[in-house]
């Protein structure tokens, strides 16, 4: 009997609770097929399914696969042959000897074959699809959670000896280019040579190994609420280091998985699918893989020539200027030059000046690759010997010496600024920002026709082709720099605006979008990038002695990638103009959507917050350089189409501010949003930005500003003194005037009051940061009962 009916059939027929039974049990015989319908087997609850998946959509591609079932990611947690997928009208039978997967013509593609008899088998409530040892029920011949893949599963235990693999990339299940191994008592992630799996050192270890007096670790535990721990042979048990604890959460799924980007990551999703939320990460390791993964051979992190960048705990692989991404379809895969680099047919004869040029892309370092120290230098001497250098590829100059690297660049990481100066050699008419990858194709088929004549022809041909070629090459060359004028900017570098070029985008600076603390903003529509729709921030007042450093804190700005950050296109530097080209964000500002009536809805207010919540982690603890805002408020909150959030005017304050220690300037920000140290002689922190948040998340809360002096109660007018006495005498329906959405969700609303409270006491250090704030807004974390707030906010905002 076909083996979809069979269940469908005992549900028409009996009470749930044995169908439920039956379910569970899959006997000898039963089979799958990868048909065009997704034909599996669920457990009893139906969280999990075993079966065959579509490789990709339109693919005849299959995977005999584990996921979670009740969710619309439909998440794989277990695969069988990710290397060698299955073709369609395969089949995978159930039989004494174990599971057997085979393709149409009969072909074993793939084995479960344990060494003990089976009687049955079952997909179970745990994720975890077991074959049954035939005469004792209890014990099984066969189990998924014994032949990890990728991920392991709440209950799940490695052994000694245990070896996770990842994937490929986030579509492709072959086998990737990182390990976790469980052996000799300690958990270690490694990198390993790609296709060939050589084993690379490790980039994060438990140190949990027998070299220790106090026992060595025996099994990897991922226990039921979700904590993951090492078991020592004495029945010792430890945390993994570097891995905080969770509070538990029942009505969250949870998985741990070695992504292909080398970070191992709990996830948890909600059950209830309702609540639009898909898998968000709790905990990483390594810390920043940028820097833990250092080989002196492989690649790194990213692949050849690019740099890696951390971003949310994930690696971000970008290219440098002159370079163009290896696989376009895939960032890991490294960047190759856009030019013919090295030392080829035509070099030598030629002047270098005339063809190259040093472009300067500083606080990146690629550690390895040194060929050449040359000392004393000074840059102008370590540029030209670079240039002159056919085997030249980038030079490192510190002030007195000189380093020449040659390709392939490895370990590339960003550093912290102060780092020495990177000078890349790149061909003359490259736009930094130009990332067409045909590019090193049109350049090098003339060249290596140049090397071939040269070869063989006689010297009359030669001569003749010699001149062919180059008034080709030159008709190339400004045919290629005039694309280069018009194309957009790649998502990574900046694109340079000339002032006029902006002046015609805008209309002559028509549109007023607004105007901010640092300058209005224009609405404008790129000509060439196909009609694109701009914001043009023009600057009206850079600080005197920050102007040598415009380029430097724009191209940070412009280094930073995260979807609740507004980001930078390119900029204008011509004498004393200073404008900042944006994307444009469709739907205004959050001041002009909280303070509408009616209301926002509860849930999308709440989405919000954790989406500005994210984009201020990431600008205070993700970026190399911290970014401090100092001027957050509901008016430099800015909302895509998609009513998403976006912080704008980040990393402004700092090239705006000409002196960190603020003795002799205004205080930034805003009146109602600034924290309390800037009126005291108190060093200016992340933390002001933490104040600001809860100031304006009591705002998105309540749907009111912070200051309202029109109220008839006076204790009405300052909405964070309102806000607590609100929440002390726990009338949360008054705070929120009956807002049902939100009064319907009073857990939530009861906690994110107690969270704001937190980020406005006074003292800067009893305020969480930003990270915890979000695990607090999150769930992860629970809030403790905040104190009463202090009278300053009274004596700040009536002043
Ligand atoms: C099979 O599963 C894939 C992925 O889950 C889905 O996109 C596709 O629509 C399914 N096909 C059918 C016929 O249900
Ligand atoms: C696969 O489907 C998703 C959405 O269902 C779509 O965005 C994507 O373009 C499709 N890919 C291919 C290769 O058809
Ligand atoms: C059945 O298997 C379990 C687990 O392996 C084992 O503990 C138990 O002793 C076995 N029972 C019999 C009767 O073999
Ligand atoms: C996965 O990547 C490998 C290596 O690039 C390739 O051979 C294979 O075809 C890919 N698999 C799929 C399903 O695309
Ligand atoms: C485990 O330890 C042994 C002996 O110290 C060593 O030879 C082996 O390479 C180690 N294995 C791993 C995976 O580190
Ligand atoms: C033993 O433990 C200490 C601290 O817990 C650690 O620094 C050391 O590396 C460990 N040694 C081994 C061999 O695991
Ligand atoms: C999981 O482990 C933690 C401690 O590591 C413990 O507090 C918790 O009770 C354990 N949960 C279960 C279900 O065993
Ligand atoms: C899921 O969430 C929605 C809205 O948050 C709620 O109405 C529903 O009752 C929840 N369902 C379950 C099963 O908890
Ligand atoms: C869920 O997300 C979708 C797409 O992002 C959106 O259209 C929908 O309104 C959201 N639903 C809720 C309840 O937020
Ligand atoms: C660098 O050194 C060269 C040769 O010693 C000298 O001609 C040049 O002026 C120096 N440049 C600077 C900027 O000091």
């Amino acid at each position: 009997m076909d083996s979809l009916a069979l269940p469908c059939l005992i549900l028409l027929c009996f009470p749930l609770l044995q169908f439920l039974s039956a379910a569970t049990t899959i006997n000898l015989g039963s089979s799958l097929s990868s048909t065009s319908s997704n034909s599996s087997w669920l457990s009893p609850s139906e969280d999990f399914a075993f079966g065959f998946r579509q490789l990709n959509n339109n693919s005849d591609l299959f995977l005999l696969a584990i996921w979670f079932n009740k969710i619309p990611e439909r998440t794989i947690v277990w695969h069988a042959n990710g290397d060698n997928p299955a073709p369609r009208g395969s089949t995978l039978e159930l039989t004494a000897t174990g599971l057997l997967l085979k393709d149409p013509g009969g072909k074993t593609i793939w084995d479960g074959k344990p060494d003990k008899k089976v009687s049955d088998a079952a997909m179970l409530d745990t994720g975890n699809f077991v074959l049954r040892a035939s005469g004792n029920n209890s014990d099984y011949a066969w189990q998924s959670f014994k032949n990890p893949t990728d991920t392991i599963l709440p209950t799940q235990i490695l052994d000694l000896d245990s070896v996770l693999i990842s994937r490929l990339t986030e579509t492709n299940f072959s086998k990737g280019r990182f390990e976790l191994r469980f052996s000799n008592g300690s958990l270690k992630l490694i990198s390993v040579a790609w296709p060939s799996r050589f084993q690379y050192k490790s980039y994060y270890t438990s140190n949990t190994g027998s070299a220790n007096s106090t026992g060595s670790g025996h099994q990897l535990v991922f226990n039921e609420s979700a904590d993951v721990y090492i078991v020592k042979d004495n029945g010792q048990i430890v945390q993994l280091p570097q891995w905080a604890k969770l509070s538990p959460r029942v009505d969250h799924y949870f998985r741990v998985t070695l992504d292909f980007d080398g970070v191992l990551a709990e996830y948890a999703h909600p059950k209830n699918s309702s609540t639009n939320q898909s898998w968000f990460p709790t905990r990483t390791l390594p810390d920043d893989i940028c820097r833990r993964l250092f080989n002196e051979i492989g690649s790194g992190t990213c692949g050849f020539n690019s740099y890696c960048l951390l971003q949310n705990g994930r690696p971000f692989c970008d290219c440098p200027p002159g370079y163009v991404l290896a696989d376009p379809n895939n960032r890991f895969r490294g960047c190759k030059p856009n030019f013919w680099q090295g030392c080829g047919p035509d070099d030598g004869s030629r002047n270098a000046q005339e063809l190259y040029e040093i472009r300067e892309f500083n606080n990146v370092d690629w550690p390895f690759g040194d060929y050449e120290r040359l000392e004393p230098y000074n840059q102008t001497e370590c540029e030209i010997s670079c240039l002159h250098d056919c085997l030249c590829a980038v030079a490192i100059y510190d002030g007195n010496r000189c380093w020449k690297k040659k390709l392939p660049l490895s370990n590339g990481w960003l550093r912290d600024t102060g780092f020495s100066k990177v000078l890349f050699k790149v061909r003359k008419g490259n736009f930094p920002g130009y990332s067409d990858n045909s590019g090193s194709k049109k350049e090098r088929g003339p060249l290596f026709l140049l090397g071939a004549f040269l070869l063989g022809g006689s010297i009359f041909c030669n001569a003749f082709l010699l001149l062919a070629i180059l008034i080709f090459l030159k008709w190339r060359r400004r045919k290629y720099e005039n694309n280069v004028q018009d194309s957009s900017t790649s998502e990574t570098n900046l694109r340079f605006f000339s002032y006029n070029e902006l002046k015609e985008a805008t209309g002559g600076f028509k549109e007023e979008l607004g105007r901010g603390s640092f300058g209005i903003v224009y609405k404008g529509v790129l000509k060439s990038a196909s009609g694109k729709a701009i914001a043009v921030k023009k600057l009206d007042r850079l600080a005197q002695e920050r102007e040598r450093e415009f380029k430097s804190e724009v191209s940070a700005i412009g280094r930073t990638h995260h979807k609740n950050l507004v980001q930078l296109l390119g900029f204008c530097d011509e004498a004393l103009n200073r404008l900042l080209v944006y994307e444009f964000m469709g739907n205004g500002t959050l001041a002009n959507l909280i303070f509408a009536i009616p209301k926002p809805d509860w849930n999308l207010r709440v989405r919000i917050s954790l989406e500005i919540a994210r984009g201020l982690v990431y600008l205070h603890e993700e970026c190399n350089v911290p970014i401090i805002h100092c001027d957050i408020k509901p008016q430099n909150i800015l909302l895509d189409n998609y009513f998403s959030a976006k912080i704008s005017d980040f990393g402004l304050s700092k090239l705006l501010l000409s002196d960190q220690s603020r003795t002799h300037t205004m205080i930034r920000g805003t009146r109602g949003y600034v924290a309390p140290e800037w009126f005291k002689n108190a060093p200016v922190s992340a933390k002001v930005d933490v104040y600001s948040f809860g100031v304006m998340l009591l705002e998105i809360i309540c749907c009111r500003r912070s200051v309202e002096m029109e109220v008839e109660e006076e204790g009405r007018a300052i909405l964070t003194d309102w806000a607590y006495d609100c929440y002390a005498e726990g009338r949360l329906d008054v705070l929120v005037d009956s807002d049902e959405p939100a009064m319907a969700d009073r857990s939530r609303l009861q906690k994110w009051l107690m969270i704001a409270m937190w980020c406005i006491r006074e003292d800067p250090s009893k305020r969480p940061t930003m990270k915890v704030v979000l695990q607090m807004l999150e769930g992860l974390l629970e809030v403790p009962n905040p104190p009463c707030p202090s009278s300053f906010s009274i004596a700040v905002t009536g002043s």
